[in-house]
């Protein structure tokens, strides 16, 4: 799918409006882990196979996984769509916001060690997916790894969510399909699990260390 794709740029728009509006609302239902069963350990899990360096919550909603992140020690980049959403995550200590479009990264390549993409494509139309994942894979470093969170099933389109009263445009995947767009991007040690939280599940993947020019003639560990 095309960035200039009139469909996408209305559904972005539509997204970004419904977040803004209901920013309030949305971090009161999900500002910390306890309607999370299993999402501590999931940020646990993807937290002990990054290698150092910075993290981006990307699609960080009101900041609950970026607090997280940052109590464990990690240096955080927290990302979104929604100002009004960043607003609130504003509150937190040691927060660093950037307001952006997963589309389209406003980060140098290699710039972050992971990923943390936590509900954020759901809400981007399935062909805009291997783009997104692009994006994803271009700004880690080699070794860096991604954890990204999506609902199992097929279709896609407007309806009202559980936590916010506005239609929103959801997309639902089949983790195989979703696999299979990561390793075309160029991610390795793909796999997936369901979260056990509904229809969740959650696909976890490594960017590969590839040998530069300059690091011609050092080891791979050096
Ligand atoms: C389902 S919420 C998940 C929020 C948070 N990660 C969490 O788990 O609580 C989706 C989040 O992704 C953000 N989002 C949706 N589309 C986005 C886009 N194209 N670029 C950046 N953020 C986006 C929304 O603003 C919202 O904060």
């Amino acid at each position: 799918m095309h960035l200039e794709d009139p469909c996408l740029a209305a559904i972005t728009a539509a997204t970004r409006q419904a977040y803004d509006e209901n920013a309030a609302q949305y971090a009161g239902r999900t500002d910390d882990f306890a309607s999370f069963p299993g999402l501590e350990g999931e940020l646990e899990r993807f937290r002990a196979v990054l290698p150092e360096g910075r993290v981006l919550d990307l699609g960080c909603g009101a900041g609950r996984d970026t607090r997280h992140l940052i109590s464990r020690g990690r240096e955080v980049i927290s990302g979104d769509l929604s100002i009004e959403l960043l607003r609130l995550t504003e509150r937190w200590p040691n927060t660093r916001l950037v307001q952006l479009d997963l589309m389209s990264l406003p980060f140098r390549d290699g710039s972050f060690a992971g990923v943390w993409a936590s509900g954020s494509l759901l809400h981007t139309p399935s062909a805009a997916h291997p783009r997104a994942f692009s994006e994803i894979y271009r700004v880690l470093a080699g070794r860096g790894a991604t954890a990204i969170s999506l609902r199992d099933g097929e279709g896609e389109g407007w309806r009202r969510g559980v936590r916010m009263d506005d239609e929103r445009w959801f997309t639902l995947r089949h983790p195989d399909h979703v696999v299979q767009e990561l390793a075309s991007a160029g991610f390795t040690s793909i796999r997936w699990t369901h979260c056990g939280r509904g229809d969740w599940f959650i696909v976890e993947a490594v960017k590969p260390w590839v040998p530069t020019r300059q690091d011609a003639g050092r080891t791979e560990s050096a």
